[in-house]
């Protein structure tokens, strides 16, 4: 496996697999890998001849007062999980190899990102959009894959890539969750214990509501109160917000639907987990 750190590398070993007649899988990350972005990775090496694997915390689509500093990062052993996983190149460029001067530029999806994680992280998805665009640019992969867990995220990618003629096949990747449940995510590791206890409540919840939903209960606005009884049970859990919607448009539901989403964000301590899952999918 090669680590690439600038974008002229990166652009240069891009061209030389284009030359090659190989195509190129990108699996865009923040690091701290785990098991759903190891996932992610053979998904791209199936579906590419080369896969590409970026890791970098982006520091414009954290808001102040956010995580950015404390982001978990162990390069060391991601690049050895990278490498096990088949990937050909790590790219791990620096903040001024990204940004080598202040950005004044944002790529912005209205109305998809505006709402759900939108709403609670102002300018988030325009710094997702960004840096997601840039990789885009720098690497030129024939597919990206990303992961169903943020699924907002994916929804706005999917629409940008169309909106600007990427050419990039966006592919989505199941959740992958721990063995009770919880979506594996790198802000996991912030958890103490108790509240890695608590935060099983999410699953749980769409559990539930799925069990409800598949049973005939129509009524978004009671499925969100079992959604909300469910959590809020637990003193170490805030909601911040619990959200039946169209898979697609991501318009709140007011009934149940075959596109049904429920999409879930809450504060456990201070950790922000998100997690989601289609009501009636079989
Ligand atoms: P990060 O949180 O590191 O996630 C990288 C990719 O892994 C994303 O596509 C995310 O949806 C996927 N992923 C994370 N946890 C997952 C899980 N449990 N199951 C399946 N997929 C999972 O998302 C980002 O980084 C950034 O916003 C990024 C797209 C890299 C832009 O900076």
């Amino acid at each position: 496996m090669e680590i690439i750190t600038t974008t002229k590398q990166m652009h240069d070993w891009s061209r030389s697999q284009v030359a090659a007649g190989k195509t190129v899988g990108l699996v865009p990350t923040m690091g701290y890998f785990h098991a759903g972005h190891l996932s992610l990775m053979r998904m791209a090496g199936e579906l590419s001849d080369r896969v590409v694997v970026s890791l970098f915390v982006n520091p414009i689509q954290f808001g102040p007062g956010e995580d950015l500093a404390c982001y978990p990062r162990n390069l060391e052993r991601d690049q050895e999980m990278a490498e096990r996983s088949g990937v050909a190149v790590l790219f791990v460029p620096s903040t001024p190899v990204m940004y080598p001067e202040p950005p004044e530029t944002r790529i912005t999806v209205a109305r998809l990102g505006a709402g759900l994680c939108g709403g609670s992280r102002p300018g988030h998805f325009d710094g997702v959009c960004t840096v997601v665009g840039k990789l885009f640019n720098i690497v030129s992969p024939d597919l990206a894959v990303f992961g169903r867990k943020d699924f907002q995220q994916l929804a706005v990618i999917r629409k940008m890539t169309a909106d600007l003629n990427w050419g990039v096949e966006i592919v989505a990747h199941p959740i992958i969750r721990e063995s009770d449940g919880l979506a594996m995510s790198s802000r996991n590791s912030y958890l103490s214990g108790p509240e890695r206890s608590s935060a099983t409540c999410l699953y749980r919840a769409i559990v539930k509501a799925r069990e409800l939903a598949a049973a005939g209960e129509g009524e978004v606005a009671r499925l969100l109160a079992e959604v909300e009884k469910i959590i809020t049970v637990h003193d170490n859990v805030r909601i911040e917000y619990a959200e039946i919607v169209e898979a697609t448009s991501l318009e709140p539901q007011l009934r149940v639907g075959p596109d049904s989403l429920l999409a879930l964000a809450v504060r456990v301590g201070v950790t922000r987990l998100i997690d989601n899952a289609l009501l009636l999918e079989s």
